[in-house]
C-alpha cells in the first residue's frame, strides 16, 4: 500500500491546468482556462479549469473535481492508479508501506491463477490450430460461424479435445500448480473439466483471462450446450461482462453500450465492426454489471431475440438499469433471429439502421406490451399501470421522472396527478427502506478511508425532499463550511466561520441526519485542533475522494458561473455568497441548530412524560435539563424572528 503522506503529497502537487492540458486543449480565459468538455459532446466550450481552486468544472454536463478525479473519470482509473499516474508526471516517489508476508503470498497466489489461465488459453488455442481434431472440428466450426482468424485470436477462442486428460497432462508436464488449476475449475480429480468443446476466453477489464466458456458441438440434448469455469478469486460472474475489455473504448466513443445475450452475439457483432457490445452471459444482468457499463456510458441498448420467451422476465431487470440513472432502450429483433444470425443476414449497415430505427424507450416498450394484453379489462389495466409506474418511479432524476409521468398520463389516459401520487408513494416507501439500510451501513461499517481503492463514495446525495429530514439544512451548513471556513465571521471579529460552526454544532453532530455531513464538521474540527489550515483547498484536496467531490460540487455553484464564464449571467436573486456570507453563515447555522433543538425538546418531553418518577432526584435532573433546553430553543426562535407559540 502507498503511504498516506505520499498520496497527499501527490494531490497537493498536481496542478489541475497541467493535468487537464494533457488531454484537453485549453485556452486562457481570465484567471481560468476553458475548453471543450471531454466528457460530453459540445461545440461551445463550457468546461472550465480553475488553477486557483485546483478544480475543473463543466457547466454543460455538471462534471467536476480535482486532478485525481479528472484522471479517474477521464482515463477510467482507480483512485490508486490515478495517484500513480500523477506521481509519475510530477516525479514524486511513492513510499510504500511494507507488505506483510500474508499480503505477498496473496498476491503471488493471484498471479499464479492468471498464469495458469493464460497457459490454458494457449493450450486450447494450440489444440485448435495444431491438432488434427482441432482443425477438423473446431476450426471448421468457427469458419462455419463466419469467424476469421484475427477474430479467433482477438477473442482467445480455442478447442478442448476429446481426450479427457490432455490439459491435465500438459499442466503436469509444464510443472504448473495443479491445485491452482483445480481452483480455477480447469481440472477435477486428474481430469479435464472441458472436453470436446469449442472454447471462449473470458477477460477482465485489463484483458487478462479470468475464465472460460465452452460450447459442445454434440447434438445430444443431454449434454449442456454451454458450460462455464467455476467462479474463483479472479472470476466473479456477477461482476463480469463478456466482451467489455474489447468494447470499452468504443462504448465511450459512441456513448452507448449494446447489450446482447451471449458470446456468439458479441463476437459476430465485433467482426461486423460493431464493437460497443457486451453480454451478461450465464446470469441475468446484475447491478454490478450495470455499474460497470455506466463507467463508460449512461446509454444502454438491449437487443432481444425475436422469439425470446423470457422478455417479461427480462423487463424486470430493466427497472434495475433505470434505477442506476441510465437510459435504457430496447430493440426487438425480427421473429426467429438473434443478433448473431440477424447481422449475418443483413450486413453491418442494415443491422445498424435496424437497431437505430427500432430502438424503443424501455418504459414505452413495456407499456405497449402490457396494454396489448389487458385489452379493456379494468383490473388487468390497473395492475399493468401499477407496474409501469413502478418503472417510472425508479428514475432517480426528478425532472426526467416528471416528464415521463406527463407523457404517460396521456398515453394511459389517466390523470397526471394520480400518476404522481402513485409514484411518490412508491418512492417514499423505497426511501424508507434505503434510509434504514444507509443507517445500518453507517452504523456498522467504518467508511473506507483512503486505501488501495481510494475513498469510494459514501456520500449519497439526497434525491427527494423528505420534510422530516434536516439533510437540506445540513447540506447548507456544509456549503458554508467548504466555502468560508477560514473567513472571519464578520468584519468586527477574528472568529472564523469554522470557529462559529464548531461552537454551535458540536453538541448536535450526533443528531445529524446525514452522517457524512457530520463527518465533515468533525474532520475540520480535528484538523484545526492539530493546527492545520481548514479552507476550501483542505476539502477539495482531501484524500477521501467523496469529500473532495462533495466539496467541488458545493464550491462551484451557479453563483460562480457568472465569474467563471465571463458571460456575466445575471441569474442571482440574492447576492453571491462571498458578499453576504456573514448573514448566510449565522442564519444557516442557527436555523439548523433550531431544528435540532426543536426535535430534542420534543424527544426529551416525551421521555420525561414516560419516565419512572420513583427516583425523584433523577427526575428533577431531567426536568432541569429539559427546561434549559426549552429555554435555549425559545431564545433561538426569538433571535431568528420566529413567533414562539
Ligand atoms: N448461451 C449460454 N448458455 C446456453 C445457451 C446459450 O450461455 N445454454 C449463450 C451463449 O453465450 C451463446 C448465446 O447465449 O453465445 C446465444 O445462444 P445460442 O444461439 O443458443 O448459442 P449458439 O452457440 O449461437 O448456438 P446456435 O448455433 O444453435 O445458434
Ligand atoms: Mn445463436
Amino acid at each position: 500500500m502507498i503511504k498516506q503522506e505520499s498520496v497527499q503529497k501527490v494531490i497537493d502537487t498536481a496542478q489541475i491546468e497541467e493535468v487537464v492540458d494533457e488531454f484537453v486543449h485549453l485556452k486562457k480565459a481570465g484567471v481560468n482556462y476553458k475548453g471543450n468538455c471531454p466528457f460530453h459532446n459540445e461545440k461551445t466550450p463550457s468546461f472550465v479549469v480553475s488553477p486557483a481552486k485546483g478544480i475543473f468544472k463543466c457547466f454543460g454536463c455538471g462534471r467536476g473535481g480535482n486532478s485525481v478525479q479528472f484522471m479517474m473519470e477521464h482515463e477510467k482509473l482507480s483512485f490508486i492508479e490515478a495517484i500513480r499516474w500523477l506521481a509519475a508526471k510530477y516525479n514524486i516517489e511513492l513510499e510504500e508501506t511494507e507488505r506483510t508476508e500474508e499480503e505477498l503470498a496473496k498476491r503471488d497466489e493471484r498471479e499464479t491463477l492468471f498464469i495458469v489461465n493464460e497457459f490454458a488459453k494457449s493450450f486450447f488455442s494450440g489444440s485448435l490450430f495444431e491438432t488434427e481434431e482441432g482443425r477438423s472440428i473446431g476450426v471448421s466450426y468457427f469458419k462455419e460461424r463466419g469467424y476469421n482468424e484475427s477474430t479467433i485470436k482477438k477473442f482467445g477462442l480455442g478447442y478442448a479435445v476429446k481426450d479427457r486428460t490432455a490439459l491435465y497432462q500438459a499442466l503436469k508436464d509444464g510443472q504448473y500448480n495443479l491445485e491452482t488449476a483445480a481452483k480455477l475449475g480447469l481440472i477435477k480429480e486428474e481430469r479435464d473439466f472441458f472436453n470436446a468443446r469449442v472454447m471462449f476466453s473470458i477477460h477482465n477489464l485489463s484483458g487478462k483471462v479470468i475464465g472460460f466458456g465452452g460450447r459442445t458441438l454434440s447434438s445430444d440434448k443431454k449434454i449442456p450446450k454451454y458450460i462455464n469455469s467455476t467462479e474463483s478469486e479472479i472470476y466473479n460472474k456477477r461482476k463480469t461482462l463478456y466482451g467489455l475489455y474489447h468494447a470499452k473504448n468504443e462504448i465511450r466513443k459512441r456513448d452507448e453500450c449494446i447489450l446482447v445475450e451471449g458470446y456468439t452475439d458479441v463476437i459476430t457483432l465485433n467482426q461486423g465492426g460493431i464493437e460497443n457490445v457486451v453480454a451478461a452471459s450465464g446470469t441475468s444482468l446484475t447491478e454490478d454489471q450495470v455499474r460497470l457499463i455506466k463507467r463508460y456510458s449512461p446509454n444502454i441498448k438491449v437487443l432481444f431475440d425475436g422469439d425470446s420467451a423470457g422478455i417479461k422476465a427480462a423487463l424486470r431487470g430493466m427497472d434495475m438499469i433505470l434505477a442506476q440513472d441510465m437510459n435504457v432502450k430496447l430493440v426487438l429483433l425480427p421473429e426467429g433471429e438473434d443478433p448473431d444470425s440477424f447481422l449475418k443476414k443483413q450486413g453491418t449497415d442494415a443491422f445498424r439502421s435496424f437497431i437505430e430505427e427500432n430502438a424503443k424507450d424501455f418504459i414505452l416498450f413495456k407499456t405497449e406490451l402490457l396494454m396489448e394484453e389487458t385489452a379493456n379489462d379494468p383490473i388487468q389495466k390497473s395492475i399493468a399501470v401499477k407496474s409501469i409506474i413502478e418503472s417510472i418511479s425508479k428514475i432517480p432524476d426528478t425532472l426526467r421522472r416528471s416528464l415521463y409521468i406527463k407523457q404517460y398520463a396521456t398515453l394511459l389516459e389517466l390523470d397526471e396527478s394520480i400518476l404522481h401520487r402513485e409514484s411518490n408513494e412508491l418512492i417514499r416507501s423505497e426511501q424508507k427502506k434505503q434510509r434504514f439500510n444507509t443507517y445500518k451501513e453507517e452504523r456498522y461499517e467504518e467508511p473506507p478511508f483512503p486505501s488501495e481503492q481510494g475513498g469510494q463514495s459514501q456520500y449519497k446525495p439526497i434525491k427527494e425532499r423528505d420534510y422530516n429530514s434536516d439533510e437540506h439544512q445540513e447540506k447548507a451548513l456544509i456549503r458554508v463550511l467548504v466555502n468560508f471556513a477560514d473567513k472571519p465571521l464578520n468584519s468586527e471579529t477574528e472568529t472564523t466561520v469554522l470557529d462559529f460552526i464548531i461552537e454551535n454544532v458540536s453538541d448536535i453532530l450526533d443528531k445529524f441526519d446525514n452522517e457524512y455531513y457530520a463527518k465533515m464538521v468533525r474532520l475540520s474540527r480535528e484538523e484545526k485542533e492539530k493546527g492545520g489550515i481548514v479552507n476550501e483547498q483542505f476539502f477539495i484536496n482531501h484524500m477521501d475522494t467523496s469529500i473532495a467531490k462533495l466539496a467541488v460540487d458545493l464550491s462551484s455553484t451557479q453563483y460562480s458561473y457568472a465569474n467563471w464564464s465571463g458571460k456575466g449571467l445575471e441569474l442571482q436573486t440574492q447576492k453571491p455568497p462571498d458578499e453576504n456570507h456573514e448573514l448566510d453563515c449565522e442564519q444557516v447555522v442557527m436555523r439548523l441548530r433550531e431544528r435540532k433543538l426543536r426535535k430534542l425538546v420534543k424527544e426529551t418531553r416525551n421521555y420525561i412524560s414516560e419516565m419512572d418518577r420513583s427516583d425523584g432526584k433523577q427526575f428533577l435532573l431531567y426536568l432541569k435539563a429539559f427546561n434549559k433546553l426549552e429555554q435555549e430553543h425559545k431564545e433561538l426562535l426569538r433571535e431568528l424572528g420566529t413567533v414562539v407559540i
